[in-house]
């Protein structure tokens, strides 16, 4: 069939913006791949230059193993979708899914095969007569979604179609997207913010920030093992938890992941703490989600097992589960998740703490303020983050994070109760201060 390949593709609009920066990705022939990423990151100009209504600033398009920077939008064989969708109010249902292929001067008994066949696949056999206005939201996509599918094309490109209707309704169509493009097995590209639609649709996800594509895998491999810190942040509700560390390494002993107040062992025959090492005295972000935290009356640690301790700010009953947000007097990583830019260091040096200045990548835009910890009163430069005072001492200036942990619904917790911790070391992750991921491969689980 059709594969769909950007090679470096970098869009500079006139004003400067730069919405693209080298994007390179290839969809396979039949692949559902979902361009995943906050608003503004270029999604919709990614797609745009596919689909040829936007040129191609430098890098290549092939489309098929052809290149096709300069193939017209025409003869690129693709149909696009839209949040919203414009059908021809004055025509019915029939009469708008069948005018791309009268526009096509298609014979007649063509037109009633394939409109027939395309509104019985998305549920609009009853509704041929009506005209646009008296249909749903929904209804109105669907016939959108036929009308850009009747014509067979080899491409579908969707720019966040479900983005306009009500959850109930999303949910629906989104088995109805994936199956109905399946059965075509025509590739699919579908750009979306929606972390949800994106793990539930997708062969692979893309992620892309500020234009910069931040890793392409399975929806399985982006959740599981993150390339950055923001690649682990925006995947998952409750989002990962995000701490300030440090890593102190004890050579054949053990590999500690201070979290200022409290720390995580990790053994030394563990494989990650080899790796780790290499990070001794460094700043790091410690990542962790809700659901490898687990609150625990009399735990112990153990070689995948790590302990902290902390109060137990507020419980979130959810119904199906309840969250706990416990203080364990470490400092929150706080990310520029939608790009609105209150912590955006694009243009900023960070200053370590060894009064060197270094550049802050823009793939993860941390915080100056929160990499910088607190300010020694004595001390006019940057304090280490990593201070080993407890919470509410003096000389603690950190705002402490509350870790988000799922409770289990049989468990009875407090607010205000102490609580202990249990870390399943197997799903922790370490992060440069620039948001890359520091050990490769997923954690290993110690025998
Ligand atoms: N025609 C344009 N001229 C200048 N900047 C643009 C233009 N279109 C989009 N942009 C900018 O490019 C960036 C990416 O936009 P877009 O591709 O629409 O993002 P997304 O679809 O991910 O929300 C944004 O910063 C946006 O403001
Ligand atoms: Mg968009």
């Amino acid at each position: 069939m059709t594969t769909i390949r950007l090679n470096d593709v970098t869009k500079q609009f006139d004003d400067g913006t730069v919405a693209v920066n080298r994007l390179s990705f290839e969809a396979k022939s039949s692949e559902f791949l979902v361009l995943l990423g906050p608003s503004g990151c270029g999604k919709s100009t990614a797609l745009r230059m596919i689909a040829g209504l936007e040129t191609i600033t430098s890098g290549e398009l092939y489309l098929d193993g052809h290149f096709a920077n300069d193939v017209p939008p025409r003869d690129r064989d693709i149909a696009m979708v839209f949040q919203s969708f414009a059908l021809y109010p004055y025509l019915n249902v029939r009469e708008n899914i069948a005018f791309p292929l009268k526009l096509a001067k298609a014979p007649k008994d063509v037109i009633e095969e394939r409109v027939g066949a395309v509104s019985q696949a998305l549920g609009l056999r009853d509704f041929l007569h009506r005209k646009p206005g008296t249909l749903s939201g929904g209804q109105r996509q669907r016939v959108a979604m036929a009308r850009a599918i009747v014509r067979r094309p080899s491409m579908f490109l969707m720019d966040e179609p479900l983005s306009n209707l009500d959850a109930g309704l999303r949910v629906e169509l989104r088995t109805e997207i994936t199956a109905l493009t399946r059965d075509l097995g025509v590739t699919t590209i579908y750009v979306t913010h929606d972390q949800t639609e994106a793990l539930t649709m997708a062969d692979r996800i893309a992620v892309m920030r500020n234009g910069i594509l931040q890793q392409i895998d399975t929806p399985d491999n982006v959740y599981q093992d993150p390339a950055t810190v923001f690649v682990a942040a925006f995947l998952g509700t409750p989002r990962m938890n995000l701490l300030q560390g440090s890593i102190h390494a004890y050579l054949e002993e053990q590999l500690l992941v201070d979290l200022g107040a409290q720390a995580l062992a990790l053994p030394w025959e563990d494989p990650r703490s080899r790796r780790l090492a290499r990070h001794h005295q460094e700043r790091v972000i410690f990542g962790v989600r809700p659901e490898a935290l687990e609150i625990v009356t009399h735990g112990t640690a153990g070689p995948d097992r790590g302990l902290l301790s902390g109060w137990v700010r507020h419980l979130e009953h959810l119904g199906h589960e309840t969250l706990a947000y416990v203080d364990t007097g470490s400092t929150p990583v706080r990310l520029d998740i939608n790009g609105t830019g209150e912590d955006d260091l694009d243009h900023q040096d960070a200053v370590g703490e060894d009064g060197q200045t270094r550049s802050i990548s823009r793939i993860a835009k941390v915080t100056l303020e929160r990499f910088r910890g607190g300010h020694r009163d004595d001390d006019p430069r940057e304090r280490p983050i990593i201070d080993g005072r407890a919470p509410g001492e003096p000389g603690h200036r950190s705002r402490s994070s509350d870790l988000v942990v799922r409770v289990d619904t049989e468990r009875k917790v407090r607010t205000g109760e102490q609580v202990q911790i249990a870390v399943d070391l197997t799903r922790i992750f370490v992060f440069d201060r620039m948001g890359y991921r520091i050990h490769t491969g997923p954690a290993v689980r110690m025998t």
